[in-house]
């Protein structure tokens, strides 16, 4: 009896004491690197691909990389506190504190798998868009190589992002960067309204990545897949200790089944609800440089969806 006693004494004194180790390392340890295998790869940097990266990057990169002086020169993620102190880096033009270091294969790389030119891992909280068509993203990076005023030098110099432990148990765990492509990726097909409204929903705007239950069981390789598709109650702390929770956008009574189309075109463009109200409380901000053909697309996308009732006025 004594000895089986001991073994078990000596067994949980080695789990804790591998448990702290574990601990402790995860905690000493920087985000992981990883080989940079980033393709040649040569934009054209032409007005109409810089107009479309301009647009793209005014719904989907302003929102982090925008600085005081009204260019992309980086700023705090307030948004993404639960991982740590955040910093989005200046991604201008300016020779130092800018991307200018980059080149074009780079950032595709960087841009689709999470893996920056040094070779870290940018967590989730820099989004990836591992679906987008090769032609949108010659033009993100056509617009970053421009003189557009977004991305013209700024001085600004951000500090590195200081992970918490979440995020660096998490990078271990369960956060990976993504497979480049093998094939290229083709533009959807504008003639065919739901794959278009698809396109737009999962692979360039990502809508479904904050419409979906939670953030950390979404799956961003195949976004059908994430728990809760569309439906919504994903939480967002906010600084001062409220949570605001993503609308459920399937058809069900509980989400959008009472709007029409025109609501829900002037919600995501606008932000105003048909109750008048505003929708768009950070971190849903007015996708005011979408068109009314993306807007309606993706309308009758969610409308091929499954419907899930999930009251989220019930979560709070
Ligand atoms: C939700 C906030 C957020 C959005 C939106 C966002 N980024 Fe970032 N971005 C970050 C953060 C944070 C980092 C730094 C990651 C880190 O600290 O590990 C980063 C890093 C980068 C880098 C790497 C810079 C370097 O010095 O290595 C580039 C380039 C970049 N982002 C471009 C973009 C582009 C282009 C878009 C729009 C398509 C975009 N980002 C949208 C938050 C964001
Ligand atoms: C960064 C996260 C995020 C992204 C990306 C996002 N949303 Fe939202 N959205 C939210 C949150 C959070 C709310 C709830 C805001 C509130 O309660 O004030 C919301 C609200 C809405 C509403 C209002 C619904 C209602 O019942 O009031 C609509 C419509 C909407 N989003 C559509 C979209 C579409 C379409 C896209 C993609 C083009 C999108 N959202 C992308 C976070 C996001």
């Amino acid at each position: 009896m004594k000895t089986t006693l001991k073994i078990i004494k000596y067994i949980i004194l080695s789990v804790l004491s591998i448990v702290v180790i574990l601990v402790g390392y995860i905690w000493i340890s920087p985000i992981p690197s990883y080989e940079n295998k980033a393709p040649q790869l040569t934009v054209s940097v032409d007005s109409a691909h810089v107009a479309e990266g301009a647009r793209i990057a005014s719904m989907l990169c302003v929102t982090c990389h925008l600085s005081e002086d009204g260019k992309l020169g980086g700023g705090r993620v307030v948004d993404a506190n639960e991982f740590g102190e955040i910093y989005a880096p200046n991604i201008t033009n300016h020779p130092k504190n800018g991307i200018t270091h980059y080149t074009d294969g780079e950032l595709a790389y960087l841009i689709r798998t999470g893996i920056r030119k040094d070779g870290r891992y940018a967590p989730p909280y820099m989004p990836k868009l591992p679906h987008l068509s090769d032609d949108d993203m010659n033009s993100i990076i056509a617009f970053l190589r421009s003189d557009h005023p977004l991305v013209q030098a700024s001085e600004n110099k951000q500090p590195d992002s200081k992970p918490n432990f979440l995020t660096k148990f998490l990078v271990r765990v369960a956060f990976h960067p993504f497979p480049y492509p093998e094939k290229p990726i083709a533009p959807p097909d504008q003639n065919n309204k739901i794959e278009f409204g698809k396109y737009i929903a999962l692979a360039k705007f990502e809508c479904f990545s904050c419409h979906s239950e939670n953030f950390k069981s979404n799956d961003y390789l195949n976004p059908e897949k994430s728990i809760g598709f569309f439906g919504g109650g994903n939480p967002f702390k906010q600084t001062d200790g409220s949570v605001i929770y993503s609308a459920n956008l399937t058809m069900d009574e509980t989400g959008l089944g009472k709007w029409t189309e025109a609501d829900f075109i002037k919600a995501v463009k606008s932000g105003i609800r048909p109750n008048g109200q505003a929708t768009t409380r950070k971190p849903m901000i007015p996708y005011a440089g979408m068109t009314d053909e993306e807007a309606s697309a993706v309308w009758a996308y969610l409308s091929s969806l499954p419907k899930i009732s999930k009251d989220i006025t019930k979560l709070k």
